[in-house]
């Protein structure tokens, strides 16, 4: 083990620096990481984390078990590095959580190779999700950082979502979220995977994802980018708009997502914008180089009429500059389509899709808007 001081170890962060790349330092891998310092503070129970979380910028969170109806919070200092090993589970209890809460700025998180992050969603799960039945912790991991790497996590089983993020120039690199479990008896519900919202500068990527409700989630947020992201389950690559009844916290800018698949799901790829909510903007979305697998229901559905699906697509939300890439795949199953787009009057403009194919539908596309370099 390299023992540096504490001032070189900054000297390094600094160096680093000067290469940098999306948040202004270079993402490390685990062991790197370790051989940082020697100073890492080790927490291996519960009760040791906050005062370790006050006391140090180094820290590793060993294999231990969070009390019921606690949040491992974890407010690290500027430029913490924080490593997970072993397992860390959370003892269940019937409340809204999280379990999770992650805040800071200029951070790394980075997960050991055997690390494990254990929502124990499996003494939750009732078919219910989030409407019914026992009550769920709503995330299991909660970010509100802003400039931070997140490396090589692991999560499995979560009660309801998993992943839930605020913040900007963040990184989310290697995540392995697996509710394979949650499968059995369909009991599993509202599992969304990785949801970001009111966010800037996010890259997600390089990620594997088994769950039941969306695989990743936009809401009002801008210049993102979801590369080499692999879903099985799962609702769709979904951008969510009319949430909210306030007009600017519904756009959705500049957002990209490539180079990923989704097999097994009800949509591949999915708009849906509420009618309920207030007024806004999607603008610049492109998804490109999107293989789409044995899909359920919608290989493609931008829909204006969520959740309803009543066929009566409100126009509150424009959706512009929608362009699709070498976007193909299948859809498996007697009430499938390919494409459905029910846009509100006025509301589509100017998309250019390109490439696009989805095969083995039992129904013909049902498209009230005509993207250019598509018939529908
Ligand atoms: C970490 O430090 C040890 C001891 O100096 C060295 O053998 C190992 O290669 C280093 N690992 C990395 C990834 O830097
Ligand atoms: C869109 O977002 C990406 C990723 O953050 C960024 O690299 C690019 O410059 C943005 N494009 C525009 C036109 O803002
Ligand atoms: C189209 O997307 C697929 C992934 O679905 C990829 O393998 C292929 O290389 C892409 N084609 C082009 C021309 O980029």
């Amino acid at each position: 083990m390299i023992h540096f001081s504490k001032s070189v170890v900054t000297l390094l962060m600094v160096l680093v620096g000067t290469s940098a790349t999306l948040v202004g330092y270079e993402s490390i891998d685990y062991a790197t990481a370790l051989n940082l310092t020697a100073d890492y503070c080790y927490a291996r129970s519960y009760e040791e984390v906050p005062s370790i979380v006050q006391r140090c910028e180094y820290i590793v969170l060993v294999d231990f078990e969070v009390p019921a109806g606690e949040t491992l919070e974890l407010n690290l200092q500027k430029n913490s590095v924080l490593l997970f090993e072993g397992t860390i589970k959370f003892a269940v209890a019937y409340w809204d959580g999280p379990l999770i809460h992650i805040t800071g700025n200029n951070i790394q998180v980075i997960g050991g190779t055997k690390h494990l992050i254990h929502g124990q969603g499996e003494f939750y799960w009732d078919g219910q999700g989030g409407s019914g039945g026992v009550k769920k912790p709503e995330k299991v991991f909660s970010v509100n950082v802003n400039g931070g790497i997140f490396k090589n996590i692991n999560i499995k089983n979560c009660p309801t979502a998993c992943v839930k993020i605020y913040g900007n120039d963040l990184t989310f690199s290697g995540f392995n979220i697996d509710l394979n479990d949650g499968f059995k008896n369909k009991l599993a519900k509202h599992t969304d995977a990785m949801t970001f919202s009111h966010s800037n500068n996010i890259v997600i990527e390089n990620s594997k994802i088994v769950n039941q409700d969306d695989c990743v989630n936009v809401i009002c947020s801008s210049n993102a980018v979801i590369r080499n992201v692999h879903c099985w389950g799962s609702h769709g690559l979904t951008i969510s708009s009319g949430l909210s009844t306030s007009d600017r916290n519904n756009d959705v800018q500049n957002i990209t997502y490539e180079d990923c698949s989704i097999g097994g799901s009800l949509s591949g790829i999915h708009f849906k914008t509420h009618p309920a909510g207030g007024h806004g903007t999607v603008d610049q979305v492109t998804y490109r180089n999107i293989e789409i697998k044995d899909v359920t229901r919608h290989g493609i559905e931008i829909q204006q009429d969520y959740p309803n699906n009543d066929g009566h697509p409100s126009n509150n939300i424009k959706i512009n500059n929608l362009n699709l890439i070498n976007v193909t795949g299948t859809v498996k199953g007697k009430t499938t389509r390919g494409v459905r787009i029910s846009c509100g009057s006025g509301s589509c403009t100017n998309w250019k899709w390109s490439d696009v194919k989805i095969t083995g539908a039992h129904k013909k596309d049902d498209c009230n808007f005509h993207p250019d370099g598509y018939s529908c």
